[in-house]
């Protein structure tokens, strides 16, 4: 089993910008029983409300909402670039459809709080639920976030404490 060591805020050198456009993450919630997991590229980390907190953007069809609506935790991993075939599937492929854990081979691993995350990631952030709301038009204030929204399919920005770093060992 994989040694990971945990870390604080400001002990992590990778360069945010890069582990979320570069690198992806991948967005895990639920449980033993179900959880289901998905790629992300979008969001970032900083503070807010005297917390070190991560920011997600969901969008309403994916799977993977069902299970961060209802879960308080969830994780976010990022891998090597090894990985990027196991990343592409599961942000192409959707957990209604296909097993995810059984296409790529990815471990789960739970945390004592039971949140799902994987053996081969380099780096887990695990989260806690703050804040959580829909983007929507009213509020889009240039037509460059319009155009991401053809489908009327607004994000869902979370906004989750950071409650653990774990780095591979
Ligand atoms: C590189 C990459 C980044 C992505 N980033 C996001 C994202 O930030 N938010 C989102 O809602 N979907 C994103 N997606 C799309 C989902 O990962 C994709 O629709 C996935 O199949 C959803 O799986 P699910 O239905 O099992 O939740 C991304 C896909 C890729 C390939």
């Amino acid at each position: 089993m994989k040694q990971f060591k945990e870390i604080t805020p400001y002990q992590l050198e990778a360069n945010p910008f890069a582990l979320f456009n570069k690198d992806w993450g991948l967005v895990t919630a639920g449980d033993k029983e179900s959880f289901n997991t998905m790629t992300v590229s979008w969001g970032g980390v900083g503070i807010l409300w005297n917390k070190p907190v991560a920011f997600t953007f969901i969008r309403p069809q994916r799977y993977t909402i069902k299970f961060t609506e209802a879960r308080e935790y969830s994780s976010i991993c990022f891998f090597e670039e090894d990985f990027r075939a196991a990343l592409r599937l599961c942000g192409s492929k959707s957990g209604r459809e296909v097993d995810k854990v059984k296409e790529t081979g990815l471990t789960p691993a739970f945390t004592d709080e039971g949140v799902p995350y994987f053996e081969e990631a380099k780096l887990v952030l695990i989260c806690k639920k703050l804040y959580a709301q829909d983007f929507n038009e009213q509020s889009a204030l240039d037509d460059l976030v319009r155009k991401n929204y053809s489908g009327d399919d607004y994000h869902r920005m979370y906004i989750s404490e950071i409650v653990r770093i774990l780095r591979a060992e």
